[in-house]
């Protein structure tokens, strides 16, 4: 199981620092929570801090847009320093060109997919991005209680790859920790996004190391 901590957990007064533990610890990715305070009521950062993040570091760097109107924005995550792009389909109402246009700007396109959202109205797209977020919280905070039910949506995503994107990498993201990680790679995941599990640790460090060995 890869795994990509998310910096919404990190402290901000030492971001560089806290990218180098993780990426000396292991981590195979970073995962960027960018959250408007319109799609969701938070609001994280923007492209700056992505610019930000991408002069720290050589990890692939997911960004995860929580936001409004993501079609006019994914230029400036691109430009910002991306490797890939997910986006809510709900937030896109011309999922399609939008993901083609992550494609065109050299990104790796993504969907998010929210608790309950039905599968059936995603499953045509699965086929058009190189990664599918399963969401196992709903999206604006970190530190948030694990879904139950999350690692049969796993599963059930997996099913649907299986017949119309077999290379589709799976990403769970939201109340992971270590205890989790081998029921959700048994469900078909990946990927593991954690935020508060690794940077609310006393030893962060020790928390991807512990993940990478689950
Ligand atoms: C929630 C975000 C998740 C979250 C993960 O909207 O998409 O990435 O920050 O944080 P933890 O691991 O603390 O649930
Ligand atoms: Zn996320």
């Amino acid at each position: 199981m890869r795994i990509t901590p998310s910096l919404l957990s990190a402290d901000f007064t030492r971001l560089a620092e806290e990218i180098r533990t993780v990426e000396k610890a292991g981590a195979h990715g970073l995962h960027l929570d960018v959250m408007d305070g319109h799609y969701v009521p938070n609001l994280t950062f923007g492209p700056m801090v992505v610019a930000a993040v991408r002069r720290c570091t050589d990890l692939p760097l997911d960004a995860h847009l929580m936001i409004e109107n993501a079609p006019e924005h994914i230029r400036a995550y691109a430009d910002a320093g991306a490797d890939a792009i997910a986006v809510h389909p709900e937030a896109v109402p011309h999922l399609h060109k939008t993901l083609s246009d992550l494609r065109a700007l050299d990104v790796r396109p993504g969907l998010a997919i929210n608790p309950l959202s039905p599968l059936g109205s995603i499953e045509e797209a699965l086929g058009a991005v190189d990664y599918a977020i399963v969401m196992s919280v709903n999206p604006g905070w970190g530190g948030q209680r694990f879904i139950d039910g999350s690692m049969d949506r796993i599963r059930q995503v997996r099913r649907l790859a299986e017949r119309c994107n077999p290379s589709l990498e799976i990403v769970v993201d939201g109340g992971i920790n270590a205890s989790r990680i081998e029921a959700a790679r048994e469900a078909g995941a990946d990927v593991a996004v954690a935020g508060s599990a690794v940077f609310g640790a006393a030893d962060p460090a020790a928390a991807v190391r512990e993940m990478l060995t689950a």
